[in-house]
C-alpha cells in the first residue's frame, strides 16, 4: 500500500522501526503518524464505538475529527493520525473509551528526545500582533504586517508550516501575485523564505487551545507546546485556523474506508501511501476533481465522480482531464450506502430526481474500497467563539462564520480572522485577506501607521479578492461576503440608533 512511485513527489522517510500493534509486530517509518504506518500495513480499524462497537477508522487525518483515537503505550485517546511513531511503541485498537491511564503515564509523542525543556517558561510574555495558523492565511498576515514593521509570533499545530498547502502538489490558476502556475506545496516554502525576511517567529507544533479577550488591549492565548501550557499575551490576533471536513449521512458512512478528500490526500501526498486500491469520490467541486486526478497519480484507479448537483461544481478544466482518463462523472447521483463487514467493500449510488430524492430502479453497486468525501468544508471557528466574537449563520461562506467588517475585524476590537475560518473560499483568497487581515491589524497597532502605505497595500489586497470572486466561480463568496457586510451593517446601525 506504500506508493512506490510518484510523477512529482519524492517521499522522505524515516528509518525503518518496529512497533506493536494489538500483540502483533509490524513495521513502519519512524515520524510518519501512526495511523499512516497502520493503513500502509493493511490495517483499517483502528477502535470500536462506545456504544455499538462500530469498527471506526480514520477520517480527517489532520486532528479534528477524533474518529482515529487508539491506546498507545497504556494511554487511551490518543489521536493517532497526528501522533509521530516511534520505535517500540505499543498500539492497541481502542474498545469504547479505553482503559484509564495510570498516573504519571507519558503522553505518547510529547514524551520523546525533543520534548521542551522542563525549564521552559510557562509564561512567554507579550507580542504586538498574535497570528494562530500558519496556513496560507496566516503566513501572509505575518509577510504584510512585518512589511510594515509590526513584530508577530505565528502558531501552528503542525510541526510543518504551510496549512492544507503541504499537500497540494497542483498548479494554482490566477495572476502570478497570486503563485500562478506553481504547484501548492512550492507556494507553502515560498511563503516561509518571505516569512524570514521579517520580525516573525513561528511556533510550530504548538495548539493553541483558548482565546481570552478579557485584556483591554492585550488578548491572552492559552498554548500547549510539547505537552506543556503556555500563555502568550498579544495586542491583536489574527485567526487563521482554516476549515474542516464536513461528513454526508448514509448507511454506514461510519465505516473504515470512508474518508475526507483532505485525509486522501494527506496520505497519499504527505505520507505516501494509497488510500486502497478503487475509490468512489463523492463531490465533483474542485477538491474532489482535484484529489480524483492525485488519485490516479499515485497508481489508485477512480470507480466515478458522483455529485448530486446536475452540473459539475468545479473547473471545467479539471473536469476535463478527469474525463479524459476515462473516469465517469456522474452529476445528478448520490450515494445511498456503504457495505462490508468491517471496512468498505461496496458503494451502492443511485441517480436523484430534481427535488434530490434517489430514483427508484437506478441503484448501481460499485466495487471499491474506499468512498472519498469531498462535499464541502466548515470554518474553525472555536477560538472567536471562546474569545465571545459574535457569530452568524451564513450557507455560502460554509455555515457558521465569525462575523467580520470589511477589514476583516471581529466583533472582539483587535481580534481579526481570514482565510478558510472566515468563509470557505480557496488558497489564494486565503492569502488575499491574510494579506488585509495583517495589514488592517498593523494599523490598529499603530494609529497613523504611514497612511499612504497602508491605504495602498489594502486597495491591493481589496481589488485582489474582487478580481477573484468575480465570474461563476466566486459567486458563493461574493454572495456571503455581501451578506457579512449587510449584518454587520446592521448590527452597527442598531447599536447606534437608540444612542443617537
Ligand atoms: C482536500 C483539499 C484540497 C484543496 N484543493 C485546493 C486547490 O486545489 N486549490 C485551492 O486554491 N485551494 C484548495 N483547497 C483549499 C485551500 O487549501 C484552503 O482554502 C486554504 O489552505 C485555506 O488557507 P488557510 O490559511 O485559511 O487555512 P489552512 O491552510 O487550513 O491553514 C490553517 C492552519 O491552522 C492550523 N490550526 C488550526 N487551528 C489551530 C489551533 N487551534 N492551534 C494551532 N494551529 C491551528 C492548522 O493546522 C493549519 O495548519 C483545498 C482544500 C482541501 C481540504
Ligand atoms: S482526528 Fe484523527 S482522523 Fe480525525
Amino acid at each position: 500500500m506504500r506508493i512506490r512511485e510518484h510523477p512529482i513527489l519524492t517521499y522522505e522517510k524515516g528509518r525503518e522501526v518496529e512497533f506493536e500493534f494489538d500483540g502483533k509486530s509490524i513495521s513502519g517509518h519512524e515520524g510518519e503518524t501512526i495511523a499512516a504506518a497502520l493503513h500502509a500495513a493493511g490495517v483499517r480499524v483502528l477502535r470500536k464505538s462506545i456504544r455499538h462497537a462500530r469498527p471506526r477508522g480514520f477520517f480527517c487525518a489532520i486532528g479534528r475529527c477524533s474518529s482515529c483515537l487508539m491506546t498507545v503505550d497504556g494511554v487511551p485517546n490518543v489521536m493517532t493520525c497526528v501522533t509521530p511513531l516511534r520505535e517500540g511503541m505499543r498500539v492497541e485498537t481502542q474498545i469504547g473509551k479505553g482503559e484509564i491511564a495510570e498516573a504519571g503515564a507519558a503522553v505518547p509523542g510529547w514524551d520523546t528526545a525533543d520534548a521542551e525543556p522542563a525549564d521552559t517558561p510557562a509564561d512567554l510574555g507579550s507580542v504586538p500582533l498574535a497570528i494562530v495558523g500558519a496556513g496560507p492565511a496566516g503566513l501572509s498576515a505575518a509577510i504584510y504586517a512585518g512589511r510594515l514593521g509590526i513584530e508577530s509570533i505565528v502558531i501552528d499545530e503542525n510541526d510543518v508550516p504551510g496549512g492544507q498547502l503541504i499537500k497540494q502538489t497542483h498548479m494554482f490558476f490566477g495572476s502570478l501575485d497570486h503563485y500562478a502556475r506553481v504547484r501548492g506545496i512550492d507556494i507553502g516554502t515560498e511563503l516561509c523564505r518571505e516569512l524570514e525576511s521579517c520580525p516573525a517567529r513561528l511556533l510550530t507544533g504548538t495548539t493553541a487551545l483558548g482565546l481570552y479577550g478579557d485584556g483591554t488591549p492585550a488578548k491572552t492565548l492559552s498554548l500547549l507546546r510539547k505537552g506543556r501550557h503556555h500563555r502568550l499575551r498579544a495586542d491583536a490576533v489574527v485567526l487563521a485556523t482554516g476549515a474542516s471536513e464536513n461528513v454526508l449521512a448514509f448507511d454506514n458512512c461510519d465505516l473504515p474506508g470512508v474518508y475526507g478528500a483532505g485525509a486522501v490526500q494527506t496520505l497519499m501526498n504527505v505520507d505516501g501511501v494509497a488510500p486502497g486500491d478503487s475509490v468512489l469520490m463523492v463531490g465533483a467541486g474542485n477538491i474532489g476533481l482535484i484529489v480524483s486526478y492525485q488519485l490516479v497519480q499515485a497508481g489508485v484507479r477512480v470507480a466515478a465522480v458522483i455529485d448530486a448537483l446536475p452540473e459539475v461544481g468545479g473547473y471545467h478544466v479539471h473536469a476535463a482531464k478527469i474525463r479524459r482518463l476515462g473516469i465517469p462523472i456522474l452529476t445528478s447521483h448520490t450515494i445511498l450506502r456503504a457495505d462490508g463487514a468491517d471496512r468498505v467493500e461496496s458503494a451502492t449510488i443511485a441517480r436523484v430526481d430534481e427535488d434530490w430524492k434517489p430514483v427508484a430502479g437506478t441503484e448501481e453497486t460499485l466495487h471499491v474500497d474506499t468512498i472519498c468525501l469531498a462535499v464541502g468544508l466548515t470554518p474553525n471557528c472555536e477560538l472567536a467563539s471562546m474569545a465571545g466574537c459574535e457569530e452568524a449563520y451564513v450557507p455560502e461562506l460554509g455555515g457558521r462564520v465569525v462575523r467580520h467588517g470589511a477589514d476583516l475585524e471581529t466583533t472582539l476590537p483587535g481580534v481579526f480572522i481570514a482565510g478558510d475560518a472566515s468563509g470557505i473560499e480557496e488558497a489564494s483568497t486565503a492569502m488575499l485577506e491574510g494579506r488585509l487581515a495583517g495589514v488592517a491589524a498593523a494599523a490598529r497597532l499603530v494609529p497613523g501607521l504611514d497612511p499612504d502605505r497602508v491605504a495602498k497595500l489594502r486597495e491591493q489586497a481589496v481589488a485582489g479578492l474582487r478580481d477573484l470572486r468575480a465570474g461563476p466561480f466566486g459567486r458563493a463568496a461574493r454572495v456571503g461576503k455581501e451578506k457579512m457586510r449587510e449584518l454587520v451593517g446592521s448590527r452597527e446601525g442598531a447599536e447606534s440608533g437608540p444612542q443617537a
